[in-house]
């Protein structure tokens, strides 16, 4: 029998917390619940400024950033160079999250960021999601684009480094419309798989692992995991506090 591996579970941090001192907190509430529960795999993406202070003690975790810029440093005035990035001993890089999107990231560049973080030896985490679903499927269209772009000349041996994320942008965050259901998660990771082995000529299915992400609580994760048929969570606003983040981690058991 093939062992099956651990759910991931990302912790995407976001903006969050205000203060260091505030991260280290949660960071520890955050470790002591993945040191209890060794049967997940717990990766946490802080915002930047706070990872070489946060690394101070690693295990059980991994690390990764929400971002990884395209030069690996120069004049670039507020950016970060992915140099100093991989200084800080990070293993995943969050690529093209629908709130950079948002805010002007196109598909071409996120392309860039995957062969940057592939290139060494970062595990990307491809951020793909409709922001709204409609009738004649058009959002099938917008999600084979974002893979399809994303890996355009990816090496079909990278394809078992690759992480794609699935984020329906009208599940995420405060303002979600509503949560997405486990049956309309495993539709969309078949099509995901599907699009990935068409590009690459596959006879059968792609390596990679396939995470869902949009309001994921300790309320809904393990029926997400069991039925939703993904590998593992991107976790927002519940990855903030050791009692939400904790109540994930239980409920997954
Ligand atoms: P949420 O965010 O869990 O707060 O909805 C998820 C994400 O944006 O990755």
């Amino acid at each position: 029998m093939i062992k099956k591996e651990k759910p991931l579970i990302v912790a995407n941090w976001k903006a969050n917390p205000e203060t260091l001192k505030l991260a280290k907190a949660i960071l520890s509430g955050i470790k002591s619940v993945a040191r209890k529960y060794k049967n997940v795999e717990v990766v946490v993406c802080p915002p930047v400024v706070y990872l070489q202070s946060l690394k101070t003690s690693v295990r059980p975790l991994g690390f990764g950033a929400q971002d990884i810029f395209t030069e690996r440093g120069g004049a670039y005035t507020g950016e970060v160079g992915f140099e100093a990035l991989l200084d800080t001993k990070i293993r995943y890089a969050i690529v093209g999250h629908s709130e950079r999107r948002a805010i002007g990231e196109s598909n071409a560049s996120i392309n860039k960021k995957i062969k940057i973080a592939l290139g060494n030896n970062l595990k990307p985490i491809l951020c793909v999601g409709e922001s709204k679903r409609d009738e004649s499927l058009e959002y099938l269209q917008t999600l084979k684009e974002q893979i399809k772009e994303a890996l355009f000349e990816v090496s079909k041996n990278n394809i078992k480094n690759i992480i794609i994320a699935y984020e329906p942008v009208w599940a995420i965050g405060k303002s979600a419309k509503r949560e997405a259901s486990p049956k309309e998660i495993e539709e969309i990771v078949i099509f995901i798989k599907r699009v990935v082995s068409d590009m690459y000529a596959m006879k059968s299915l792609p390596p990679l692992k396939i995470l869902y992400g949009g309001s994921v609580s300790g309320a809904n994760a393990n029926l997400i995991l069991k039925e939703g048929g993904v590998d593992g969570l991107l976790v927002g606003r519940a990855s903030l506090t050791m009692k939400t983040f904790a109540e994930i981690i239980q409920n997954i058991q």
